[in-house]
């Protein structure tokens, strides 16, 4: 479970949301608050609007209509590379990753200011270079090993299953020390127990400051990590509350047992 002390200042919030798409409502008024050091969940049936809504948090598409607040600043405006210069990054369903690279490699480009970016800097500051580059490599090498992808590192990120894809973006996500990291479906693809691992990192990065947005539709994820869970339906909120509310909610269950039916 999240950690107890997470404040409740909003590090993200939204409202309003609306996002269309040749005449569907993917997103509809739609609201969500992220408490500073909280995991919050995302659920809700195949197509309600989850993924649309982590997009239009994340800037990847522009709402229609609606305001998105991070760290106390609106962002909708701004384009994702400056949002995540912010301390907020997120990961893809499909996971994103840059096949012809290493696994270390596509850790290492994901790590943000660097001082080798700057042409004066590179021909003043070789020293520094260097051992920067070493401290972002070992970083690097932690991270993989937290993620279970250490025995990979060296190995081309095209060779990896889709679920040690989402691992990398996971990691990749975590190499820029960010404030909030929204996941869509970390588990989906991964194995039982690699699961269980990624579970217990979240709860000790989440100890160590991190707040956390998450999609998932494996509920014994969301239950063992979220300290509270807001519920789409057709791109509408349907509920949100603690993970004990959500499970007793009858419109939650309908929802649910609507679409399979
Ligand atoms: N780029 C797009 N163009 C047109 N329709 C889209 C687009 N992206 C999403 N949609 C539609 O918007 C609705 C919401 O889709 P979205 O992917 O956000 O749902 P989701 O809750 O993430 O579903 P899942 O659990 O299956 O991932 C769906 O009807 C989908 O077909
Ligand atoms: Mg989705």
């Amino acid at each position: 479970m999240a950690n107890n002390e997470s404040s409740q200042f909003p590090l993200l919030s939204a409202t309003g949301l609306c996002k269309n798409f040749g005449g569907i409502k993917a997103v509809d008024n739609a609201e969500i608050q992220v408490p500073s050091g909280s995991i919050t969940g995302l659920i809700g049936p195949n197509g309600a609007g989850k993924t649309t809504l982590f997009n239009l948090l994340s800037s990847f598409i522009r709402p229609d209509k609606g305001r998105v607040t991070f760290d106390g600043e609106p962002i909708q405006q701004l384009p994702p590379y400056q949002i995540a210069q912010m301390g907020m990054v997120r990961t893809f369903q499909v996971a994103r990753t840059l096949s012809r690279l290493s696994v270390l490699e596509n850790m290492l480009l994901a790590a943000q200011k660097q001082t080798g970016e700057n042409f004066w800097q590179v021909q003043f500051q070789q020293h520094k270079i260097v051992q920067e580059q070493k401290a972002l490599k070992e970083r690097a090498l932690l991270l993989l090993e937290s993620v279970g992808l250490a025995h990979k590192a060296y190995d081309y990120a095209g060779g990896l299953s889709g679920g040690q894809r989402k691992l990398l973006e996971m990691g990749r996500a975590l190499m820029t020390e960010p404030k909030l990291i929204l996941l869509d479906e970390p588990a989906a693809g991964v194995n039982p127990r690699l699961i269980d691992e990624i579970c217990d990192r979240i709860i000790a990065w989440n100890k160590n400051g991190m707040t956390f947005l998450i999609i998932e539709h494996n509920m014994d994820v969301i239950m063992s990590l979220c300290n509270q869970v807001w519920v789409l339906a057709e791109g509408r909120n349907l509920a949100n509350g603690t993970p004990e509310e959500i499970q007793r909610n009858s419109k939650v269950l309908e929802a649910y047992l609507g679409k399979s039916a």
